[in-house]
C-alpha cells in the first residue's frame, strides 16, 4: 500500500501530484466516463452525457503549478496476459518469493524448520508463518528502506494443505489451524541487495486465533460481547480470517476479520437452522458443522453453547507492532461487517477517516470519523483515536443524471437516536453497542446503497480522492447507477471526493474509474466490454486489492476466475495492474501462478522495493511445484537498474 510512517518519507518532488481542485475541475469537464465506440444502444444513455473520452492528462490549474512536463506516470512495458505455473512481472523487474506458509521465525524449538509434509503440529505452527498471505504493510525502521517489520494477515487456510490427512480431526489439529491465521510480524532487512528474515528478533511475532485481544470502545463491556468465559465482554483469544490491512500515521497495523462467520456452527444437528437468531442470520454463521470443525473441539465456536462468542468477531483490530508484548485491540467504535480493508484519511479539522468495505454481495461502504483529532508525534493522544467517534454507510445516488455512471452521494450516520434505526421493525435495537454489534441490520435500516462485494478501499495521497473496488455480484437482479451490471461477472471501481476535499464530510460526488469487462469476446450486454480503458492488452475481472503509491500511480490486484476461456478469455492468471487516476490508462505488471490470487502491496519508503501477496497457488503448487505443497507467499518485486517499481 502506500503511505509511510513518517510524512517524511515520501518523495517531496511530487509531479504527478493530481490536487483536489483539479480533480473537481476534471469531473465538471466530464471526462470521467466513457465506454467504447459502437456499443449499442445500451449505452446511448453514457454517451449523450457528452463525455469526451478519457484521455486528456489533467487540468490546467495542475500545469500552472508543475510547468514541467513530467514523466508518463506508467514507465514500464504492460505485461501479456500470463497462464503459467510461476509469477510473471514487466520487463526489467524482477520478482522473488519470499516468506512462504511455514517459513521459521525463530532458529531453536518447534517450528524452526519447515517440514515440508504437513507434520508440523499446533506448537510448531504458531512459530512459523501463517497461511494465506493478504494484506500487509511495511513498517519501515527509522525511515529506512533496507530494514523494517513487514506485517501481513494470513486470512485463511487449506486444510488439504494444512494436514496430512487434509482434515482437523483432533484438538491439536483445530489448534494447529487456529494458529495459521492471524498476522505476522517479522523483522526483515536488505544486505548486498537481498532481503532475508531477522531469525530470532525481538519483533518476530505471531498473532493467531488463539492470541489474547482486548475489545474497546462503545460496545466493549456489552452484554452481547459477553460469554461464560469471559463475563466482562472485554477479552477475546484471537482474530480469524484477516483478509486486507491498513495502518495508521502513530504507526499501527490495521487487520480487517472478514468471513468470520465460517468458523462458528453447532454440533447440534437436531436443532434445524431457522433458530439462529436475527443477528447471526445477516452475518451467515452455519447452522450445522463447519469445515473446520472447531465447534466439535471448543464450545465457544458452537453457536448454540456461546451464542455471542461470534459477535466478538468481524471487527478491525488494532496492533501495535513496535511493542511485541502489546495486546491486539478490537476497535468496536468501527463497526462489526465482514471487513475487507481499511483506509485512512486526515479530515480538515485533524479528525481521523478510516473508510472500509463489506465483502458480501449486495453489501455496503462505511466510514468511521474520530471524535479526537491527530496530532502528529503525540503517541499518548493518538493511541485510543480509534474507540470514540461516529459511523456512516454509504449512499449513492444516481445525480443530475441517470445512466452516466456519475453522481453524488451521501453519509448517513448510523445512531441509536436516528428514526429510521430506532424505529427499524426488522430489529429492535437496545443500544449504541448493539448499532455496533449489528452494524449490517442498521445499515440495511437507514436504506444503505447495495454495492458489488466491496473489497479494497484506498486514499489518493494527494488529492484525498477515495477508490473503492467492487469485485463482481453473481447476486445482483436490480442495478443501481454505481453497480450498473446484472450478475455482474467483471467488477469495477468507484471513485468520489468528499465535499470541499474534506475527509470528514457528509456528501460526495463519485464517478466510475473503470468497468471492468472483455472487449476480445462477443458481448450481449455491451457494458460487458467494459468502459473505454479497458483494452485487449489490459482485459482483467474482478478487482479486489487497492493501493496508491506514495507517488499516486493506482495498484489494482485481481481475485477472479484465471479460466483464460470463455467470459475471461485472454485475461490469463490473477494478476497486478498499475493505473494512472488522471488519464485512466491502465496496465498490466505483474501476475500470479495458475490458481492464485494476488494480494496485499507495500512498499519500502524509497519506493524501490515492492511486497505483494501470493495466495493460494494450489493449481501450480508454487512455488516447489511438482508434488511439493504449494504455499502462499510474499513477492519481492524490484526493478533492476534499482530504480522506483512503476517507473
Ligand atoms: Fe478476503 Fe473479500 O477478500
Ligand atoms: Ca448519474
Ligand atoms: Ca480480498
Amino acid at each position: 500500500m502506500t503511505h509511510t510512517i513518517d510524512s517524511e518519507d515520501q518523495p517531496t518532488n511530487q509531479t504527478h501530484n493530481e490536487h483536489f481542485d483539479s480533480v473537481v475541475q476534471r469531473i465538471l469537464n466530464r471526462r470521467g466516463f466513457m465506454l467504447k465506440t459502437g456499443v449499442g444502444a445500451a449505452a446511448v444513455a453514457f454517451l449523450s452525457a457528452g463525455l469526451t473520452g478519457c484521455g486528456g492528462g489533467d487540468s490546467a490549474g495542475n500545469e500552472a503549478e508543475t510547468p514541467a512536463t513530467p514523466a508518463p506516470l506508467l514507465g514500464f512495458s504492460a505485461l501479456a496476459a500470463y497462464t503459467g505455473n510461476e509469477v510473471s512481472v514487466a520487463a526489467g523487474y524482477t520478482a522473488t518469493p519470499f516468506v512462504p506458509w511455514g517459513a521459521a521465525l525463530f532458529s531453536t524449538g518447534p517450528g524452526s524448520s519447515w517440514a515440508g509434509d504437513a507434520s508440523e503440529d499446533a506448537a510448531a505452527q504458531v512459530r512459523q508463518m501463517g497461511d494465506n498471505h493478504d494484506g500487509l504493510h511495511f513498517f519501515a525502521i527509522d525511515g529506512k528502506s533496507d530494514e523494517g517489520l513487514l506485517v501481513m494477515n494470513h486470512e485463511y487456510t487449506n486444510t488439504e494443505y494444512l494436514f496430512a490427512n487434509g482434515v482437523v480431526d483432533s484438538e491439536d489439529d483445530a489448534n494447529k489451524d487456529l494458529n495459521a491465521h492471524g498476522v505476522s510480524v517479522v523483522h526483515i532487512k536488505r544486505t548486498a541487495g537481498v532481503w532475508a528474515v531477522q531469525i530470532d528478533s525481538v519483533y518476530n511475532r505471531r498473532i493467531t486465533g488463539n492470541t489474547l485481544m482486548q475489545l474497546t470502545g462503545p460496545a466493549a463491556g456489552d452484554t452481547r460481547l459477553r460469554t461464560t468465559a469471559d463475563p466482562t465482554g472485554t477479552a477475546v483469544f484471537g482474530t480469524l480470517n484477516n483478509c486486507g490491512n491498513g495502518w495508521t500515521p502513530w504507526g499501527t497495523y490495521l487487520t480487517c476479520e472478514e468471513n468470520f462467520n465460517q468458523y462458528f456452527g453447532t454440533t447440534n444437528t437436531a436443532v434445524p437452522g431457522q433458530t439462529r437468531n436475527t443477528t447471526q442470520s445477516r452475518y451467515g454463521l452455519a447452522s450445522a458443522t463447519t469445515e473446520r470443525r472447531y465447534e466439535t473441539y471448543f464450545a465457544r465456536f458452537d453457536w448454540q453453547k456461546e451464542p455471542n462468542e461470534a459477535n466478538r468477531f468481524g471487527w478491525i483490530v488494532e496492533i501495535d507492532p513496535f511493542d511485541p508484548s502489546s495486546t491486539p485491540k478490537k476497535r468496536t467504535a468501527l463497526g462489526r461487517i465482514k471487513h475487507e480493508n481499511a483506509a485512512y484519511a486526515i479530515a480538515a479539522d485533524g479528525r481521523v477517516v478510516i473508510y472500509m468495505g463489506d465483502d458480501q454481495a449486495n453489501d455496503y461502504v462505511y466510514k468511521f470519523v474520530s471524535s479526537g483529532i491527530y496530532i502528529e508525534g503525540n503517541l499518548v493522544n493518538n493511541r485510543n483515536l480509534l474507540d470514540s467517534g461516529k459511523l456512516y454507510v454509504a449512499k449513492f445516488n444516481a445525480g443530475a443524471t441517470t445512466g452516466d455512471m456519475m453522481g453524488t452521494g451521501e453519509w448517513i450516520e448510523l445512531d441509536i437516536t436516528n428514526p429510521r434505526i430506532a424505529g427499524y421493525t426488522a430489529y429492535t435495537f437496545a443500544n449504541q453497542a448493539d448499532v455496533l454489534v449489528n452494524t449490517r441490520l442498521a445499515a440495511d435500516a437507514v436504506g444503505a446503497t447495495p454495492m458489488d462485494r466491496p473489497e479494497w478501499v484506498t486514499v489518493h495521497p494527494q488529492t484525498k480522492e477515495v477508490y473503492l473496488t467492487l469485485t463482481n455480484n453473481s447476486s445482483r437482479s436490480v442495478t443501481n447507477e454505481a453497480n450498473p451490471r446484472t450478475a455482474n461477472r467483471y467488477g469495477q471501481i468507484v471513485r468520489w471526493r468528499e465535499a470541499g476535499g474534506d475527509a470528514a464530510a457528509m456528501g460526495f460526488e463519485w464517478d466510475l474509474f473503470v468497468l471492468a469487462g472483455n472487449p476480445t469476446i462477443a458481448q450481449s450486454n455491451p457494458l460487458n466490454a467494459g468502459s473505454s480503458n479497458v483494452t485487449a492488452a489490459n482485459t482483467f475481472n474482478s478487482p479486489d486489492g487497492l493501493g496508491f503509491d506514495p507517488t499516486g500511480r493506482l495498484w489494482i490486484q485481481t481475485d477472479g476466475s484465471d479460466a483464460n476461456t470463455g467470459n475471461f478469455a485472454n485475461q490469463g492468471n490473477n494478476q497486478m495492474l498499475c493505473a494512472d487516476p488522471v488519464t485512466k490508462e491502465i496496465r498490466r505488471f505483474f501476475a500470479g501462478p495458475k490458481g492464485c490470487e494476488v494480494t496485499g502491496l507495500t512498499f519500502t519508503p524509497d519506493q524501490r522495493t515492492l511486497f505483494v501477496n501470493i495466495q493460494h497457488p494450489d493449481v501450480s503448487r508454487w512455488p516447489e511445484g511438482g508434488t511439493a505443497l504449494p504455499r502462499s507467499a510474499t513477492v519481492i518485486i524490484t526493478k533492476n537498474d534499482g530504480g522506483v517499481i512503476g517507473t
